[in-house]
């Protein structure tokens, strides 16, 4: 009899995750997925594309939840979700990350008796001001297989009294990366369509709420990458959220080159032949390191503590880079499979 795995995703950086672990179910042969959108990233540029990028199946229900508040959006997915979770019964509920799609479904799935896998558990900023620190907490708490990319993220969760059903496993999107340069070098355009010269410029993405919902905390952001600017011209694809922020702000600033959100090849293509990386994203962050291109990370904690002690991240607020070694956490790009026979086990 095969097994049902019900994956919930919503934003963008869930496609992305999920991608390979999806194809490494359906190479298992005895795992039937049902693939469920919440809605809560609908743009082409943030959704529609990932998909088709990355060869994600289309999803069985997408529940169209976005552009709401925290409460009203978490709330109308967790209803929806358990409507979907009652109709397909499903062995596994399966969640990535830390937003609002992932503490939705961790909650529908938990109070169904329904078992949850949480891909990317453990990860912990100490900063409870951060919505994702919430999701996360609460998605681990209530996870029956805790599939932890680093060794911290297996030390974390000890310290919360979490040690059964914990696998240090290595990180998905170390899977998608490796796949991701090869396809991009043959199709993506994306430096001749923006004039670039393999590293002379850097990127640059904003979107966490800390660094964009406060306009005197915007401003200190772009500020400082304006001044990096001056050095490095910096291309910076922009997440709607900032956007909007931005525009409200009237914020225009020198040295720096707005661009469309990109999708996942021309991304992965940019970061490749960049000199340096300027971000709040986590997943940036790790990618920057996949592709050995230095990153300082526009925050006061990261999740992503290797990055930092192997050198090639740092905060802001930290003047030097420790010095530079690889990063065994990883894994070595088998970790979708791991996945797979961890859940079929
Ligand atoms: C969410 C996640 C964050 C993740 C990020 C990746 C939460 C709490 N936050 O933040 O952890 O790192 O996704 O991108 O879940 N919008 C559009 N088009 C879209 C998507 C969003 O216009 O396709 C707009 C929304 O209408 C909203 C704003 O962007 O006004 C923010 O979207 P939201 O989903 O609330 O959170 P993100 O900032 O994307």
């Amino acid at each position: 009899m095969s097994l049902s795995v019900l994956t919930v995703v919503g934003a963008r950086p869930q496609f992305i995750k999920a991608a390979p672990v999806s194809h490494a179910l359906a190479a298992h042969g005895n795992i039937r997925e049902i693939l469920v959108h919440t809605g809560q990233h609908f743009d082409a540029a943030m959704s529609d594309v990932f998909f088709q990028e990355l060869d994600i199946p289309p999803p069985a229900h997408n529940l169209e939840v976005n552009s709401l508040g925290h409460g009203a959006m978490t709330g109308r997915m967790l209803e929806k979700l358990e409507e979907v979770m009652i109709a397909e019964k499903p062995d596994w509920v399966l969640i990535y990350g830390d937003t609002n799609s992932t503490v939705a479904g961790a909650l529908a799935a938990a109070k169904l008796h329904i078992p949850v896998a949480h891909v990317e558990a453990g990860l912990r900023s100490f900063n409870r001001k951060m919505p994702e620190e919430i999701n996360r907490v609460m998605a681990d708490h209530v996870s029956n297989l805790l599939l932890c990319p680093t060794r911290t993220a297996v030390a974390n969760l000890a310290r919360e009294g979490i040690t059964h059903g914990v696998h240090h496993v290595g990180d998905v999107m170390y899977d998608v990366t490796i796949a991701a340069v090869e396809r991009a070098r043959e199709r993506s355009d994306i430096l001749t369509r923006h004039g670039l010269t393999p590293k002379t410029y850097a990127v640059a993405t904003i979107h966490r709420a800390e660094n964009t919902d406060d306009p005197a905390q915007l401003a200190k952001v772009i500020a400082w990458l304006s001044e990096r600017g001056k050095d490095t011209p910096i291309v910076m694809p922009l997440h709607p959220r900032t956007r909007k922020l931005m525009e409200k702000s009237g914020l225009n600033p020198a040295g720096i080159r707005i661009i469309e959100p990109l999708g996942y090849l021309d991304m992965a293509w940019l970061t490749h032949n960049s000199a340096a990386v300027f971000t709040d994203s986590g997943g940036l962050q790790k990618e920057a390191y996949f592709h050995r291109v230095p990153c300082v990370t526009l925050r006061d904690e990261t999740e992503w503590v290797e990055t930092v002690q192997a050198g090639w991240n740092r905060l802001w607020s930290v003047p030097d880079y420790e010095p530079r070694r690889d990063i065994t956490d990883y894994g070595t790009g088998a970790c979708s499979a791991k996945i797979a026979t961890l859940l079929a086990a």
